[in-house]
């Protein structure tokens, strides 16, 4: 049965966006896919290994296939525990509030573990580089507090969906959906709900053929 990963990147639980439009998605996607598996990875209550020291030394002989040491290969093991669990995933659905215009730094910190070489991607001087995640889609459920989507003035300030479909096309995700809750900050309550209510409506319709 397919099996569906929900990384989750918002501290803010029940307060946030993105988060609130992620649960609409997940609890039609349950009522349509009742067989399928779904998984959280809440990133604000997950120990991601530190990527310093060995496991840098250890990503650096992979990529240029070399034997590892063993404090490289002990390094390495939760960053393959990590990455295998991404992997095992058929669908993968990410939720991602703005910051400093950019993604939070829990995710970021998830993304420098997962693209690995051997893993996620492949390199070689012929080929260049190729991504080797193949046939799974992926939703990116974006909530930013300034509008960035069709404004002149902002135009070239988002580094959150610009990164993350650059990240998730580096891994060789083909089938990118998104949906975007904006301006969170820059709106009245009134026109708040009706923002994340019309996100969360885009999201069901999603759901059921995801
Ligand atoms: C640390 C931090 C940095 C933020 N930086 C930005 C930003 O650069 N641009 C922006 O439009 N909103 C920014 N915001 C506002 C959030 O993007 C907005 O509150 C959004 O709803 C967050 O998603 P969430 O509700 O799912 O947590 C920031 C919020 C926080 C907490």
């Amino acid at each position: 049965m397919p099996h569906l990963l929900y990384i989750e990147s918002s501290p803010r639980k029940e307060r946030s966006a993105s988060i609130k439009i992620a649960k609409a998605f997940l609890d039609e996607y349950k009522k349509t896919h009742p067989d399928d598996t779904i998984e959280t990875l809440d990133l604000w209550n997950t120990e991601l290994p530190s990527f310093d020291g060995d496991t840098i030394n250890a990503k650096y002989s992979l990529l240029h296939a070399r034997p590892e040491s063993d404090a490289e290969r002990k390094a390495w093991e939760p960053v393959a525990k990590t990455i295998d669990n991404f992997m095992r995933a058929d669908k993968i659905v990410i939720s991602i509030p703005m910051w400093n215009f950019g993604i939070p730094y829990k995710l970021k910190h998830f993304i420098d573990i997962i693209i690995q070489p051997s893993y996620t991607f492949s390199y070689s001087p012929e080929a260049g580089y190729k991504g080797l995640v193949k046939n799974k889609s992926a939703l990116l459920v974006f909530a930013s507090g300034g509008a960035y989507s069709s404004d002149m003035e902002t135009e070239g300030l988002d580094h959150q969906r610009s990164y993350m479909n650059l990240i998730m096309g580096f891994m060789g995700f083909t089938d990118i959906k998104s949906i975007i809750a904006e301006p969170m900050l820059m709106s009245t309550p009134e026109e708040k709900l009706e923002i994340i209510e019309g996100a969360k409506a885009e999201a069901r319709n999603l759901a059921a053929t995801f």
